[in-house]
């Protein structure tokens, strides 16, 4: 199918009937629906569906920066382009191979103008896959085609569909160290038992564990994040003073939303020459709350 740009969108099913349609702008994940056709994922009524942004909401790609602190757009260019579907893409890590599920494989070169700002060639694939258990799993991997390294940062950034933040907790992140991005990314240590909000948070947790379950009490509903190859966990939400600066935010839709992205931000992912970096999720929604660490 195509949104009203011309762009083309790709939806994946499941026999049970869950379904997630993914953009080629952007590679964006806009939508991801379990077998009862509830929406997973966070679109803002006000998203701007135009190029050259990224819509509001979904899964977009942070690359190759987190925020903005280098010479890219903010949060990088990866989630305003538009990738192309690679039909034949190298196999991917035996043990990182969902296979037997509904998936597409997308593909991102940078175009003349990315090398003017960020001058390394790079082939960023994206695979996502919709398991037949409805579970989403995006994988990346990023290929060094330059002649010298480079190094970036990553973000899975992943607006979650929640009925009240303020009934939210997050468990897993307990006792860690964050970077507030409200404080200069000054560091500080979780202190509480589980995150829990009530006003506009935005933190990079560090060496975060592989599993992390965002509970959702008045939906009944918990999703648990896997990830692989992401040693931070971002998580977001803007409350009621910024969600009014936003213009592509309703006044108080952040209350139905939180951001918990698998990401490497921390520390910079170093690539040598012929090298390739491979940073996946696994999404999983479930009716009752359970998470276990590997
Ligand atoms: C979060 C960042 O992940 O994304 C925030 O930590 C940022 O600092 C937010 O404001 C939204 O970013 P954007 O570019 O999608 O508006």
């Amino acid at each position: 199918t195509k949104d009203w740009n011309g762009i083309e969108q790709v939806v994946l099913r499941s026999p049970q009937g869950a379904s997630a349609r993914v953009s080629l702008h952007g590679g964006q994940v806009i939508s991801w629906r379990n077998d009862r056709g509830e929406e997973l994922l966070f679109t803002s009524s006000k998203a701007i569906l135009k190029s050259p942004k990224a819509m509001r909401g979904g899964i977009s790609i942070c690359f190759p920066q987190f925020a903005n602190c280098g010479s890219t757009e903010l949060h990088g260019f990866a989630r305003n382009r538009i990738w192309a579907i690679e039909d034949n893409p190298p196999p991917l890590p035996p043990n990182n191979n969902p296979t037997g599920k509904s998936f597409i494989d997308l593909l991102l070169k940078p175009t003349e103008e990315d090398l003017k700002c960020w001058p390394h060639g790079f082939e960023f694939r994206l695979r996502v896959c919709l398991a037949s258990d409805g579970n989403l799993v995006l994988i990346s991997r990023i290929r060094n085609i330059n002649g010298k390294p480079f190094s970036f940062s990553f973000a899975y950034h992943t607006h979650l569909s929640v009925s009240d933040i303020s009934e939210v907790r997050i468990e897993g992140l307990e006792t860690l160290d964050y970077l507030d991005n409200l404080c200069q990314r000054k560091r500080f240590t979780e202190q509480g038992d589980a995150i829990t909000f009530e006003s506009e948070v935005d933190r990079v947790y560090v060496r975060s564990p592989q599993c992390v379950a965002v509970l959702d009490h008045e939906k009944k509903r918990t999703y648990v994040m896997r990830k692989q190859g992401l040693p931070d966990t971002v998580v977001w939400n803007p409350w009621e003073k910024k969600s009014k600066t936003m213009t592509d935010f309703g006044d108080e839709e952040y209350k139905q939303m939180v951001c918990v992205d698998g990401a490497a931000i921390e520390k910079n992912i170093s690539l040598k020459p012929g090298e390739e970096w491979t940073g996946s999720i696994e999404l999983v929604a479930v009716p009752s709350s359970f998470c276990t660490d590997e």
